[in-house]
C-alpha cells in the first residue's frame, strides 16, 4: 500500500501476537505496547537528517553524527496512544508530547475532540501522531486536521495495527502524512473494531474491562 510502511521485524511480529492473544494479561499487554512502540519508533526516526560535529574522544578528536532540528514531538491521542507514547519515549527521551484529546461518538463513530495541549512552538517541529489502532481513521483525520491547523507541516503516523479502511482513509484526507504499522488487517465490524484486531486497545493497556 502506498505511504504505508508494515514493520515486519520478527520481534514485532511476536510481540504483535502476544497482544492480540485475548489471555494476554493487561500487565503484559501494557509492556508489549511500550515495547513494540519503541520498536515502531526505531523505524519511524530511521531517516531523519543529521549533521557532522565535531568532538574529541578521550582518545582523539573526530568528527560524529548528531540528529538536526529541534526536538521532536510525540503527540499520543488519548488514551490509547499514551500506552504507545511511553514506549516511543524510551528511545528519544528528550521528545516533546502534544495530548490530543478525541473520542469516537459510539453512533455515528465521529471523532469528538475533549482535550488539546501542545508545545508552543509545534509547527517548527516533525510531530509523530501516536494510537495504537487505526480503524475507520476519523479519529487519525481529525488529529492530523488539528495539528494542521496549529501550522504543523512535517507530520508522521505510527500505529500499531490498521486497517484498509483506515489507511485509505487517512490517506485520502492527508496524502502528505506517511504511515508507519505494525499490521494492517482487511476488515471492521459493525462497531468500528478492527477484525481481527485486538481488542479495545485503550480497555487493554489500562485494565478498564
Ligand atoms: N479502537 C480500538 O481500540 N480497537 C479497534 O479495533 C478499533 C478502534
Amino acid at each position: 500500500m502506498q505511504g504505508v510502511t508494515v514493520v515486519d521485524h520478527p520481534l514485532v511480529r511476536h510481540k504483535l501476537t502476544r497482544m492480540r492473544d485475548k489471555q494476554t494479561s493487561t500487565k503484559t499487554f501494557r509492556a508489549l505496547m511500550r515495547e513494540t512502540a519503541t520498536l515502531l519508533c526505531y523505524e519511524v526516526t530511521r531517516h531523519l537528517p543529521t549533521h557532522t560535529v565535531e568532538i574529541e574522544t578521550p582518545v582523539a578528536p573526530t568528527k560524529a553524527e548528531e540528529i538536526s532540528g529541534k526536538k521532536l514531538v510525540f503527540a499520543p491521542i488519548l488514551r490509547a496512544g499514551l500506552g504507545m507514547a511511553e514506549g516511543m519515549l524510551d528511545l528519544v527521551p528528550s521528545a516533546r508530547v502534544a495530548h490530543i484529546g478525541l473520542f469516537r461518538d459510539p453512533e455515528s463513530l465521529e471523532a469528538v475532540e475533549y482535550y488539546y495541549k501542545t508545545p508552543e512552538d509545534i509547527a517548527d517541529r516533525l510531530v509523530i501522531v501516536v494510537d495504537p489502532m487505526l480503524a475507520t481513521g476519523h479519529t487519525a483525520v481529525a488529529a492530523l486536521t488539528l495539528l494542521k491547523r496549529s501550522g504543523v507541516t512535517d507530520l508522521r503516523f505510527v500505529c500499531l495495527v490498521a486497517s484498509v479502511q483506515g489507511v485509505e482513509t487517512l490517506r485520502a484526507a492527508h496524502p502528505d502524512v506517511l504511515i508507519w504499522t505494525a499490521a494492517v488487517d482487511a476488515e471492521l465490524n459493525d462497531h468500528g473494531y478492527i477484525v481481527p484486531g485486538l481488542g479495545d486497545a485503550g480497555d487493554r493497556t489500562f485494565g478498564t474491562r
